[in-house]
């Protein structure tokens, strides 16, 4: 038994999570950026964890060109997806729904692990677009690390 994890990121949010959730499990857990390697091959794993962030609402294309293109073989895994987001509330939830519908019902545990702001990271328009949703101008993190212990517990990574 060996679990994969697959992240899309931006700014290093997601692949932060990922080398968090690999420090938790105990299970031989390799990670894997899909920008990367997008043609990556889930065959050998049973449990495959998903994970991106969402700009605009969207979550990376690479991470849904993936879904779409390995689907079936997702169904057949025992799966579980992150998302790295400024909502946490409702709308952060729907988002989980980005890997797709059938991928998202037939994942055991699904959950928001927060977000993290790097204004030096931004180009000019992501500023602008920042500025509008956020008051603040400093660097934030918050990450939700009750939510990644309970889908470390619930994917049985431990
Ligand atoms: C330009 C921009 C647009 C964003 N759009 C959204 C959004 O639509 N919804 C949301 O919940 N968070 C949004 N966020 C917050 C990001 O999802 C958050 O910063 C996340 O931690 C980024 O992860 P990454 O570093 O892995 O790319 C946005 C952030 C930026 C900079």
């Amino acid at each position: 038994m060996s679990a994969v994890i697959l992240y899309t990121t931006k700014h290093g949010t997601a692949e932060k999570c990922a080398g968090i959730l690999k420090e938790k499990a105990s299970l031989e857990t390799e990670f894997v950026n899909l920008k990367e390697s997008p043609d990556f091959d889930i065959k050998p794993f049973s449990t495959v964890v998903l994970g991106a962030s969402v700009y605009v609402e969207k979550i990376q294309r690479e991470m849904s060109a993936f879904c779409e293109k390995n689907r079936e073989e997702l169904l057949k895994k025992k799966i579980g997806l992150y998302i790295c987001s400024g909502d946490t509330g409702k709308a952060g939830r729907g988002y989980l729904k980005l890997f797709g519908n059938d991928v998202h019902n037939h994942a055991i545990s699904k959950k928001l692990f927060g977000s993290e702001i790097y204004w030096e990271k931004m180009n000019p328009i992501e500023k602008l677009a920042m500025r509008i949703i956020k008051k603040s101008k400093g660097n934030s993190s918050d990450l939700e690390m009750t939510a990644i212990d309970d889908f470390v517990a619930e994917m049985k990574l431990k």
